[in-house]
């Protein structure tokens, strides 16, 4: 039954094509419904009664959980006022284990605190049996100076050359705010964001559940990612857009043998446990507190992924050919890191 979904988008309401998804049979369900907010939505009230929408919400969320395997992961974006009541539905069921605290800014509402930050509720179906991999991204710099942007008191020799673990507030990702990046879809997430999470609770080949996919960016990360998907939503418009975007996405977001989330060519977030494969393919400072300077740089970019296992040499060359035009102090960093 679940084949005929796999790496499928299908039309239709996520309430009823649910039902058709066996017990225990993804890696990760992923869920950003509309938060009724009255957007405008093609196909879809976005403008319930409190308890309607939250009714509507539980009869979803409880399938999320009835499809996730023992080892596997749910995940709940959406604005606070509905998380906090969507641990009222998940707490019987699954466990708690985080809420991410995705820094994004929203419209201001009127006699209200700013809303700075979406959540993202994680819940784990079975706790003792979680799959969860330690992530990191690149350590935060200043604009000006491209220097650290934090001081670590004097213990820069600690650093991890490439960056900090990911903890639960996450301020590196950006909303899409441009319209020349969206599609015709009124909240599309960045890519990176869920690749991030797909990192976290998924392996390789596993598959990944959205009920909600609008134009497609989970099943894009987790095509990107090697991982299969699985992408319903209500408005056939949304998932033609989706199906045209998949046909151009390959299975490549690798470095050397790891999966790792990319960004404007730079890696945005890598496992923890992949570091040891992965930090031949960069030039670091031999003193590590020199990364408060010079940040660690890849030798080759994304776009030459297939020659990331040339030799040594053939990356030295092609790295300060293809770099020197970028970093003025190219020289200066290459006498420091060799
Ligand atoms: C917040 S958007 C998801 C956006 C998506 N994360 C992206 O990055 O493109 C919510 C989506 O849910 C869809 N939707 C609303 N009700 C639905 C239902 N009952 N079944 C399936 N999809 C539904 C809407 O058409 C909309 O595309």
């Amino acid at each position: 039954m679940i084949k005929a979904y796999i790496d499928t988008i299908t039309a239709g309401n996520c309430l009823d094509l649910l039902k058709r998804l066996p017990d225990n049979s993804v890696a990760m369900a992923f869920a950003d419904p509309p938060f009724n907010l009255k957007k405008k939505y093609g196909k879809y009230n976005d403008h319930l009664k409190n308890q309607e929408y939250l009714d509507w919400c539980k009869i979803w969320i409880l399938e999320l959980v009835r499809i996730t395997r023992p080892t596997g992961s749910i995940f709940l974006h959406n604005i606070p006022k509905w998380l906090i009541r969507y641990s009222h539905f998940l707490d019987d069921v699954a466990s708690f284990k985080h809420w991410i605290a995705w820094d994004a800014q929203t419209a201001p509402m009127g006699r209200t605190l700013q809303p700075n930050h979406y959540g993202i509720l994680f819940y784990a179906k079975d706790s003792e049996k979680l799959i969860f991999n330690e992530l990191r991204y690149p350590h935060k710099r200043t604009r000006q100076t491209n220097m650290l942007a934090k001081d670590y008191g004097g213990k820069k020799y600690l650093l991890h050359p490439y960056g900090p673990l990911v903890s639960d507030v996450w301020i590196d990702i950006h909303r899409i705010k441009h319209s020349k990046y969206r599609d015709t879809h009124p909240c599309q997430l960045p890519i990176h964001l869920l690749e991030r999470l797909i990192l976290m609770a998924t392996n390789e080949n596993d598959i990944v559940l959205d009920p909600f996919v609008g134009t497609g960016t989970t099943a894009i990360a987790a095509k990107k990612l090697g991982r299969h998907y699985i992408g319903f939503d209500v408005d056939n418009d949304y998932v033609d857009i989706t199906k045209d975007k998949l046909k151009n996405v390959e299975s490549n977001s690798k470095i050397g043998n790891s999966w790792v989330s990319f960004y404007l060519d730079e890696i945005v977030t890598l496992r923890d446990r992949d570091w040891n494969d992965i930090k031949q393919y960069f030039y670091i400072p031999t003193k590590i507190q020199y990364i408060d300077k010079f940040p660690i740089i890849l030798k080759h970019g994304p776009k030459n992924i297939p020659n990331y296992c040339a030799k040594k040499n053939e990356m030295d060359d092609l790295f300060l050919f293809e770099e020197k035009k970028k970093f003025k102090t190219i020289k200066k960093f290459v006498k420091i890191i060799e």
